[in-house]
């Protein structure tokens, strides 16, 4: 069977198209929405004054010129940053080559761009898409949410409900969904907004989980690639419990193969359009 007969898989990108432009800036969300991708997936932190913020690491040192935990920044401390010439800086020394996104269409945005990404910047990206009829989901991880005792899905749920997006009519409807390696933080989600889908992350398959269940609740696992190579029928376990399969984080050509013969539902990759133009939805 060729992939283009496979069921439609949704294509995720992860972190925005965060191979071709920096992780978690407006710069690379865009870029990913203008790929076509069908979501956007980023990963949100609190900042020290009860900000959500598009940041993957506990510290900004990596993906900023700055130093310190996300936690004990200010928005304003992180908005005074600069989130995007790691990215060029990083690709020229390993590729010894600027990035795709300099001199591209995204420069001269770059200021606006690549500063520190609000949860409610990214929001307002997804409904202005989806007001345009460019229809794109988010998937949003919480990060280390048991450090902060319920204060990063209570924030996420305020800002969900001021969007319209906090009580979905159905799964398939929902423009939002919400992913955690914890699953009380899910729970907390799901007794706050019993109607959001979430989904529960796995780095391995835990005893508790071998026979394909998830926690009470949650409709969607999202199984890590690693999972799907050492352990493929893995993948029909997990549907046979009812449950749709999102695998992260799916960059070669061979293993978006691996994905779409074993039915996954939806792929999380650094490079969307590489993976859509595979998928041939290009
Ligand atoms: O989408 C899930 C995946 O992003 C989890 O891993 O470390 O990239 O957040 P990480
Ligand atoms: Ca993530």
């Amino acid at each position: 069977m060729t992939l283009a007969r496979q069921h439609q898989i949704q294509v995720v990108a992860h972190r925005g198209a965060s191979e071709d432009a920096p992780e978690h800036t407006l710069a690379a969300y865009k870029k990913a929405v203008e790929d076509g991708a069908d979501a956007l997936e980023c990963d949100v932190r609190l900042t020290a004054d009860g900000h959500l913020v598009c940041v993957h690491d506990r510290r900004v040192n990596r993906t900023s010129n700055g130093r310190g935990a996300v936690s004990a920044l200010e928005l304003a401390d992180l908005a005074a940053l600069d989130f995007g010439s790691w990215k060029r800086n990083h690709d020229e020394a390993v590729e010894g080559e600027g990035p795709d996104w300099e001199g591209s269409a995204l420069e001269g945005r770059r200021t606006e761009d690549t500063s520190v990404l609000t949860l409610e910047r990214l929001l307002e990206l997804v409904a202005e898409s989806n007001a345009s009829g460019r229809r794109v989901r988010l998937a949003i991880e919480t990060k280390h949410p048991t450090r902060w005792a319920g204060q990063v899905e209570e924030r996420l749920l305020v800002l969900l409900k001021r969007f319209g997006l906090d009580a979905p009519p159905s799964d398939e409807l929902s423009p939002v969904r919400v992913m955690s390696f914890s699953a009380r933080s899910l729970l907390r989600v799901r007794a706050a907004a019993p109607a959001l889908p979430t989904v529960y992350l796995m780095q391995f398959i835990s005893p508790r989980h071998r026979d394909g269940r998830l926690p009470d609740g949650v409709r969607i696992a999202g199984p890590s690639l690693r999972i799907l190579r050492s352990h493929p029928g893995y993948v029909a376990k997990l549907k046979r419990a009812g449950h749709q399969v999102h695998v992260w984080t799916v960059n070669e050509p061979g293993d978006v193969e691996l994905c779409a013969e074993l039915g996954v539902d939806a792929i999380i990759t650094n490079r969307p359009k590489q993976v859509l133009t595979q998928l041939d939805r290009l």
